[in-house]
């Protein structure tokens, strides 16, 4: 117990037995133990792990990662998708940006490597603090539209009107039901002969593996060919 402690002294700890007695005593001796930060999850109990995992991914987002955020906007990382020889960059500039989505857009350190070149962005993300965040970035930018949805769908962006859409360093971490979801939806709102780069994760060592499990990246499972096979079933086509 005592190493328990000195690992996760600072984390939250959540508690979802399904027995409330058990609840009970577990909290009783965690805080005997010292644990000050623990919540009991009546909700959790309600969901399926799709939704839970997903909510997690979405939480984890705005209370540990602004680290992250900060380090993301300096030039090696940003490289990793922009320089000339990326292969990311080789990709993205297949796409016509005249009408743009970027989904799980963050804080927005893409956009200011695309923008002057398109006609018209949504940028899509599960947290209105993100989506808020942007707004104050890109304050007054009339090309920009923002969108906070619900971790699945896309249904306020009509169909057939996108001519692209990406998204990077996210849906690597979202759970495959809803991955599958987004290329129905990836399908429907894009126009004839638009395009969608999409950055996964190629984790299909456990089958169990989620953003909540999966140390050190939380990449979700998922294999280069389950996606292809998700993009085929919403009617897409691979290209490369
Ligand atoms: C690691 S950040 C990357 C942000 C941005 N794409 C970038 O490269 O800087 C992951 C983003 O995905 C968003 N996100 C998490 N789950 C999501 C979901 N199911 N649908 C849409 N956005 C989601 C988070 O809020 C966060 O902004």
């Amino acid at each position: 117990m005592d190493e328990l402690k000195r690992a996760h002294q600072n984390e939250m700890i959540i508690i979802s037995v399904k027995d409330n007695r058990a609840q009970e005593e577990i909290k009783r001796n965690l805080e005997n133990e010292g644990f000050t930060k623990i919540e009991v999850y009546e909700d959790v109990l309600q969901m399926n792990n799709v939704e839970f995992n997903r909510e997690f991914c979405a939480d984890f987002h705005i209370e540990k990662m602004d680290d992250y955020f900060e380090r993301a906007e300096e030039a090696d990382w940003l490289g990793v998708f922009w320089r000339e020889d990326s292969v990311f960059y080789k990709m993205f500039q297949q796409l016509d940006l005249a009408n743009v989505v970027e989904l799980a857009c963050g804080r927005g350190r893409h956009v200011q490597k695309y923008l002057d070149q398109a006609g018209h962005v949504t940028l899509v993300d599960i947290l209105e603090k993100n989506i808020e965040y942007c707004r104050e970035r890109f304050q007054g930018d009339s090309r920009i539209d923002y969108y906070k949805n619900n971790g699945y769908d896309l249904e306020k962006i009509k169909s057939e009107s996108c001519t692209a859409l990406f998204t990077y360093d996210a849906m690597v971490h979202f759970e495959s039901m809803d991955i599958y979801q987004y290329l129905q939806e990836t399908f429907r709102i894009l126009c004839p002969g638009g395009k969608a780069l999409f950055h996964h994760s190629n984790n299909h060592s456990d089958y169990k593996a989620s953003c909540r499990n999966a140390p050190p990246h939380g990449r979700a499972f998922m294999s280069k060919d389950l996606f292809a096979h998700y993009c085929y079933k919403a009617g897409l086509t691979v290209l490369e």
